[in-house]
């Protein structure tokens, strides 16, 4: 055996360093080469090196081996098989791990190569790339045909890493996996999540909640996965740190398991519903502190806005209209970006300012015209290949527009601040920048008056309890779907009374008008945020327990079986 090498017994990420510093990120980009900090690589190994028995360890997206280099600077004598893709780290690799016999990497895609072998231990990274960013349809192929489960097609690569990596697992065998924690709380996920709880070897999850990004230049927040092959522990423990040295904490599950205390985060696997949010299991639901909530879909539903597959070519100001002598007629008046909504009302005169001020406020809506100049911008777009593009070429004709109705209330799809809901006055439509809500006028459920649901929609309230349904990404940004919201919880407004309903409609009204003079005061939102809080309060306080509670457990009420406060 080789003498091990300095590299091995240094304690951080110099190396990476070194390597993006040299290496442009465009590169780093196409491989998803973000790297793990060595604190963490170093609590991944220690969960392996429980494993008194290990020997053989698997990496099977290698870049420049923090977990190997951490590995063996604990344990030198194992042996290690890697997988690495890209030419150029690879070679980096080579030199760096020059001569330590202990470790054989493979320029290899991991998903094709090495399904029969198992390991005491796998260790991983593994690269996070969205469904249209691989080849994913003969991946999925390939993981249907070995592992006889079919994945959704949105399928994010990393848990195809990871769902290959259980199976690798030999009896008694450890598996650390740091992901994105994305395919906890997605739909994707579900999948995954079910196939996770059937393997029966998850053991701890920790989501890490740290302020700032943990992986350089990537828009992610992440969990480790720790898994173990035993018959040891039959539950699931959920752990959180907010700080690099929350991490001694989790070095006590790892040196104290399997006997490890049994506190109000862990779940048996019975209790796992991979069909839900689970961030329900680890942070505390906001709507559980309140009664009579039903879904939003209930009382409207939320699509995306119009996406016309070439904004530059579809939107048009007041100016390019005369450029292209394009008529009003061919125009379908339209909001095209967020930073032209200013507050929550948006009248007939903040559109005409817009007009006005020459923004693009207007969408190419002219199929059936006669016109000669529409025709001229129709060969245009021809020319210039607008007509070839994804979403165009699936359309007949291609520059027709989606069949989209203005909504009476939109809302902000991705940002810092919290949802941000709009009420579209000027009756116009609207590109994906903000998602349509169409309240339901008529049907099973009462009508329901969109001013009250409106003035419900831009309380603090209301927004804490459709952030138990948001996804997250790194930075504190938050995204919602449409049908994250769809699936999200609100207050029964159908439970109101008339003289509540009132007084929350004069604090409405004057509301309205300050912001509309441009001085909001947000007293009055705050009044109308109070009536709801107290309406529908939980008398308990409830607690995050071992067994939150779930929303379905909530009954729904139908229009019949509604109390009035
Ligand atoms: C997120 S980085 C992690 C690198 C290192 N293990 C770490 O934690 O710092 C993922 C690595 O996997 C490599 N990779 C990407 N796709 C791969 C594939 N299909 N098979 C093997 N390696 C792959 C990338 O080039 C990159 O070096």
């Amino acid at each position: 055996m080789t003498e091990l090498k300095n590299i091995v017994s240094a304690t951080n990420n110099q190396v990476e360093k070194s390597y993006s510093k040299s290496i442009s990120l465009a590169h780093r980009k196409k491989f998803a080469q973000f790297f793990t900090p060595f604190q963490l690589a170093s609590l991944m190994a220690d969960w392996l090196l429980g494993n008194q028995n290990l020997k053989t360890v698997l990496e099977p997206a290698f870049g420049l081996g923090i977990f190997s280099r951490t590995l063996l600077n604990k344990k030198p004598e194992l042996s290690i098989k890697a997988f690495e893709v890209d030419e150029t780290i690879y070679f980096e690799a080579k030199e760096v791990f020059n001569e330590i016999s202990q470790i054989k990497i493979q320029l290899e895609n991991y998903m094709f190569n090495d399904w029969d072998n198992k390991y005491d231990g796998i260790i991983c990274n593994p690269p996070y790339f969205k469904f249209h960013d691989y080849d994913n349809k003969t991946i999925l192929n390939e993981i249907e045909k070995r592992l006889k489960i079919k994945l959704n097609g949105f399928t994010n690569l990393y848990t195809l890493f990871l769902l290959k990596s259980v199976s690798q697992l030999n009896l008694g065998g450890r598996l650390a996996y740091i992901v994105p924690s994305e395919f906890l709380n997605s739909d994707y996920g579900k999948l995954v999540k079910s196939a996770l709880i059937k393997s029966k070897i998850l053991r701890n999850i920790i989501v890490i909640n740290f302020e700032e990004n943990i992986f350089d230049d990537a828009l992610t927040t992440a969990c480790i996965l720790l898994c173990s092959n035993d018959n040891n522990f039959h539950k699931v423990k959920f752990s959180i740190i907010n700080k690099l040295d929350e991490l001694e904490g989790m070095q006590s599950f790892i040196s104290t398991y399997p006997a490890n205390k049994i506190d109000g985060l862990t779940f048996p696997f019975s209790e796992l519903d991979p069909e839900i949010k689970w961030r329900k299991y680890y942070q505390e639901q906001n709507g559980i502190r309140y009664k009579n909530l039903i879904p939003f879909s209930n009382v409207a539903k939320v699509v995306r806005g119009i996406a016309t597959g070439s904004n530059e070519y579809f939107t048009f100001s007041k100016s390019k209209a005369l450029q292209f002598g394009i008529d009003k007629k061919y125009l379908l008046p339209c909001i095209c970006k967020a930073v032209d909504v200013k507050d929550n009302f948006f009248t007939t005169r903040k559109f005409n300012d817009l007009v006005n001020t020459d923004r693009q406020a207007f969408l190419f809506n002219a199929v059936g015209a006669k016109d000669e100049k529409v025709s001229n911008y129709i060969e245009l777009g021809e020319k210039t290949g607008v007509d070839k593009k994804y979403l165009t070429a699936c359309r007949t004709p291609w520059y027709s527009l989606e069949n989209r109705p203005p909504a009476p209330v939109w809302v902000s799809v991705f940002n810092r601040s919290g949802l941000k809901f709009i009420r579209n006055e000027a009756n116009i439509s609207n590109l994906t920048t903000f998602h349509c809500i169409y309240p339901f006028q008529s049907g099973l459920f009462d009508n329901i008056n969109i001013d009250v649901l409106f003035a419900y929609l831009m309380t603090d309230v209301a927004r804490e309890i459709f952030e138990d349904n948001r996804r997250e990404y790194g930075n504190g940004l938050q995204k919602f779907e449409p049908n994250d919201l769809n699936k999200a919880m609100m207050f029964d407004l159908a439970l109101l009374d008339k003289n509540t309903e009132k007084k929350i409609m004069v604090l409405y009204k004057k509301y309205r008008e300050t912001v509309i003079n441009q001085s909001p005061d947000d007293t009055l939102l705050e009044g109308i945020n109070q009536i709801f809080k107290n309406k529908y309060c939980q008398c308990s306080t409830a607690t995050l327990t071992s067994n939150t509670q779930n929303y379905s457990s909530f009954p729904l009420k139908t229009a019949k079986n509604h109390h009035r406060f």
